[in-house]
């Protein structure tokens, strides 16, 4: 695959979808971006659970690659609709693996820490056994499947606690809410790897011309608890780190519950990309460049789910 190919981004109008096609047009490639719905950035909208619209897109597009970053991501949501959470995560990425395997392009799907149960103390590798604790984590996680059973050339690349762009996410959140309350409590017993939106868009340019295929963990590197992450964020927004206070999980959903499950240690082993040469910095490095900018062009966040 070379540089001037088509790449079809699904998900474009998402969270990590607007790096992607940023990253992919500095790089020279020819970009269509899909999303949900018409808007900024997109150049053609389609339901991913509607398998006739799915195959109608690619027969307009023709790509030689598709990267495919679109879910339900709402992990609460996912509980309250099991339905919609398998149309989108599991059937959804189903028809895209189909389609791709019509225009003959090669595919990667995003995947998801939350395949993982979390009970693991040590950072989960590709091959490592899968047990979601989640509707959102089964769905994801059959979705994952479908990619991989449709064509032997297929990737999904799996990610943890990603952050980045105008939308909500973990670090947004953090300084929202020092600036409104002046305080958080924030649980010390969940831990993975953060990941850059932008980090982990560089390197899915960077997997293209190497199309891998199979399971591959893709995460900033290190390994942290919300309650480290959130002081970090803090910090490096210049706000008191000492306002962020640990408390346990149990505790936290005792005065706030959710109703998904999520898993306690989820973080990846980045074992393949790194034989490949694709490696993602430092998460404190990642954090040390986004903060800043957010920092300067700083207003309160929109809704969006996060997993
Ligand atoms: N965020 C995380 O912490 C995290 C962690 C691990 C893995 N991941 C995975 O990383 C990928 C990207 O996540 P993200 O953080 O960029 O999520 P995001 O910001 O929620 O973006 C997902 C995009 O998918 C679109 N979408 C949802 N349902 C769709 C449908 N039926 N048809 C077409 N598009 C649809 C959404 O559009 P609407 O908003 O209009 O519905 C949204 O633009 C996903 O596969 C996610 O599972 C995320």
């Amino acid at each position: 695959m070379s540089r001037g190919e088509r790449v079809l981004v699904i998900g474009a109008g998402g969270q990590l979808g607007r790096y992607l096609c940023t990253e992919l047009q500095d790089a020279g490639y020819d970009v269509i971006g899909l999303g949900h719905a018409a808007g900024d950035g997109i150049d053609a909208a389609v339901d991913i659970s509607h398998a006739s619209a799915v195959r109608d897109v690619f027969a307009d597009n023709q790509p030689d690659a598709v990267i495919h970053a679109a879910a339900y991501t709402d992990v609460d949501g996912c509980e309250k609709n099991p339905d919609r959470a398998n149309q989108v995560n599991h059937l959804g990425s189903k028809n895209i693996a189909e389609a791709s395997t019509r225009a003959g392009a090669w595919l990667v799907a995003i995947g998801t820490d939350f395949v993982f149960s979390g009970e693991s103390n040590e950072r989960y590798a590709e091959d490592a056994e899968v047990g979601p604790i989640s509707v959102y984590g089964q769905s994801k996680l059959d979705g994952e499947r479908a990619v991989l059973a449709s064509g032997d050339s297929f990737a999904v690349a799996r990610t943890s606690w990603v952050f980045g762009g105008e939308g909500k996410h973990f670090p947004r959140t953090v300084v929202s809410m020092l600036q409104d309350r002046g305080a958080m409590s924030v649980v010390d017993d969940e831990v993975s790897s953060p990941t850059y939106a932008g980090d982990l868009a560089r390197a899915l340019v960077a997997l293209i011309p190497l199309r891998p295929s199979g399971v591959l963990h893709l995460s900033n590197e290190g390994v942290v608890s919300r309650y480290q992450f959130a002081r970090e964020v803090a910090r490096i927004a210049g706000l008191d780190p000492g306002a962020v206070t640990p408390t346990s999980t149990a505790e936290f959903l005792a005065k706030y519950p959710l109703l998904a499950k999520r898993p306690a240690f989820s973080a990846l082993a980045n074992r393949r990309a790194a034989a490949m040469g694709v490696r993602l910095p430092a998460w404190e490095d990642a954090v040390s460049r986004y903060i800043p900018r957010m920092m300067s062009t700083w207003s309160p966040p929109s809704v969006r789910g996060q997993s």
